[in-house]
């Protein structure tokens, strides 16, 4: 059980090297196109990349550059017009919907800016929707959903309603519920967008300690700061990638937050 990918979270112990080299996200030449009738937008426009087991990648750039189409794609919510993507080696850009649905679920979590929670349910039965669609039975669902909620510290919050939450206990709610299927890529769209910026760096905090486990995490932010706790920095341009570098030391959350005034102080 160890050895498949999709319990990265799982892992007691760092995965061998070889597991963490393995690309898990391979791009060719992606382009995609929205049909407006009259005008067309070319929203990408020939993107290339790979992305390796156990990266954190920021991406950044200007509104209206193609940030979310990409993430879209690489959840597989969308398909390209056009180009390749291989995602741990099975090439989907060529899936139908339902097939893309059933690998979205298996091994893809999705935190976006809204937190998407139902209001008229627990953090507990909002963490455990994802696993109405697999194959586990009720107690295991449950189990999986109180572990996830304890892995974002919201292990006393599993009865309270998202209007009884703070925001940045939702978010953390709907992190919860992205990874209650063990997935193997974490992706967040401006997930620290709606929050202040103290509850933004915990948010941060618990994306790095689930990428130290070996998760890999695509992140779309238009805050530098935000962007200096990632591993990896890409920008975005008119619908091309402009840069692609290393971030050579990431701020680490955990610190930064010791520098940071709480709430309660
Ligand atoms: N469903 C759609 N139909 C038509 N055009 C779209 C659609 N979604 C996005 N676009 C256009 O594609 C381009 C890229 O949009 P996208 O949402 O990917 O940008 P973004 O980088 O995420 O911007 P932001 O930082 O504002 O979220 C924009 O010009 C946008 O207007
Ligand atoms: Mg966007």
């Amino acid at each position: 059980m160890s050895a498949q990918p999709t319990n990265s979270l799982q892992a007691a112990e760092p995965a061998e090297e070889v597991k963490r080299e393995e690309v898990v996200i391979q791009v060719q030449e992606l382009h995609k196109t929205y049909d407006l009738g009259e005008t067309q937008v070319h929203a990408l426009r020939g993107v290339t990349l790979e992305i390796r087991r156990g990266e954190f990648v920021a991406i950044m750039g200007a509104s209206g550059s193609g940030k979310s189409t990409f993430m879209n794609i690489l959840g597989c919510l969308d398909k390209p017009s056009s180009g390749r993507y291989l995602l741990e080696g099975t090439d989907v850009s060529s899936l139908e919907k339902k097939q893309l649905a059933g690998i979205r679920n298996r091994k893809i979590g999705f935190v976006f800016q809204g937190f998407n929670l139902l209001a008229r349910t627990t953090a507990l039965e909002n963490t455990e929707l994802p696993t109405l669609y697999s194959r586990v039975d009720k107690i295991e669902r449950r189990r999986r959903a109180v572990e996830a909620l304890k892995m974002v510290g919201l292990g006393d919050r599993t009865g309270h309603f998202p209007s009884q939450l703070s925001g940045g206990q939702q978010q953390r709610v709907a992190i919860a519920r992205a990874l209650v299927n063990r997935p193997s890529i974490l992706l967040a769209d401006e997930p620290t967008g709606n929050l202040d910026s103290r509850t933004s760096v915990e948010v941060m905090e618990i994306f790095q300690s689930l990428n130290d486990k070996g998760l890999t995490i695509i992140l779309v932010t238009h805050e530098h700061d935000i962007s200096q706790f990632a591993k990896r920095s890409i920008v975005f341009r008119d619908g091309k990638i402009k840069r692609d570098e290393i971030i050579p030391n990431p701020a680490r959350a955990a610190e930064v937050l010791k520098t940071m005034p709480s709430v309660e102080e």
